[in-house]
């Protein structure tokens, strides 16, 4: 099978799995939220906040990168549809990381909760009012965006398993290089 001539760069790896390894923060700060009370759990959604915002910064950042440089190229091999489902996941990855945040963001705007990023600043609100209402309507979109969240992720990784040990066509190695390639 042929295999494809390009990998992405160093920075959009690293931006890859810092992003993904901060997603499983998210889900392991609200289910720590979910199973505690008191102080500690207004902590950990203190700090699911900061890291939110934070995924945020990086995905945007992570979006001028690729938009910066241009894309690689899928393998020949693959099918029409298969492409475009990839590239389907890719994009509609990049509209969760922004539309997560943001109504997480707009929510506690609209109910007038300041946000301390790390306890370092407060992160400015959002010119939103509506109060307790409107903040969970925001919120209604923030847990239906994870959900959507879910499901891509779902299929990117049914995605990479079936290149690696399918198709056998590298593309797993292109966002983990050090992995060994098969034979
Ligand atoms: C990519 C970033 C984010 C991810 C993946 C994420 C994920 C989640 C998940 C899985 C839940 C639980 C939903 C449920 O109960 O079904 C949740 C709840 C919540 N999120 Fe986020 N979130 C993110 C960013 C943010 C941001 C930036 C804020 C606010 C600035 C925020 C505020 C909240 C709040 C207030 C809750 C409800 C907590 C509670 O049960 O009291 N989230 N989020
Ligand atoms: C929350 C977790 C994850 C998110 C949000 C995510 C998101 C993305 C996005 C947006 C891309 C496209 C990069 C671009 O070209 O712009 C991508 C590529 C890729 N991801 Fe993930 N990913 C996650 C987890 C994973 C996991 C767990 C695996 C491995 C099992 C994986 C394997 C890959 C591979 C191999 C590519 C390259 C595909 C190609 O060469 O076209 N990702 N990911």
């Amino acid at each position: 099978m042929a295999e494809p001539q390009t990998r992405y760069s160093g920075i959009s790896i690293m931006l890859h799995w810092l992003i993904a390894l901060m997603v499983l923060a998210q889900v392991l700060l609200i289910t720590g939220h979910e199973a505690t009370e008191g102080p500690l759990s207004r902590e950990l959604v203190q700090i699911h906040k900061a890291v939110g915002l934070s995924i945020l910064v990086l995905t945007l950042a992570r979006i001028g990168w690729r938009m910066a440089n241009p894309a690689i190229a899928l393998p020949q091999a693959m099918k029409g549809w298969e492409k475009v489902l990839a590239r389907a996941t890719h994009i509609l990855f990049y509209v969760a990381l922004i539309v997560i945040p943001v109504t997480g963001w707009l929510a506690s705007s609209a109910s007038g909760r300041d946000i301390s990023w790390f306890g370092l600043f407060d992160w400015p609100l959002l010119p939103v009012g509506g109060g307790r209402e409107a903040a969970g309507r925001f919120m209604d979109i923030h847990e239906l965006a994870v959900k959507g969240l879910y499901v891509l992720l779902a299929l990117h990784i049914l995605g990479a398993l079936k290149h690696h040990f399918v198709d056998r066509d590298g593309v797993l190695q292109r966002m983990i290089p050090f992995i060994p390639r098969r034979p």
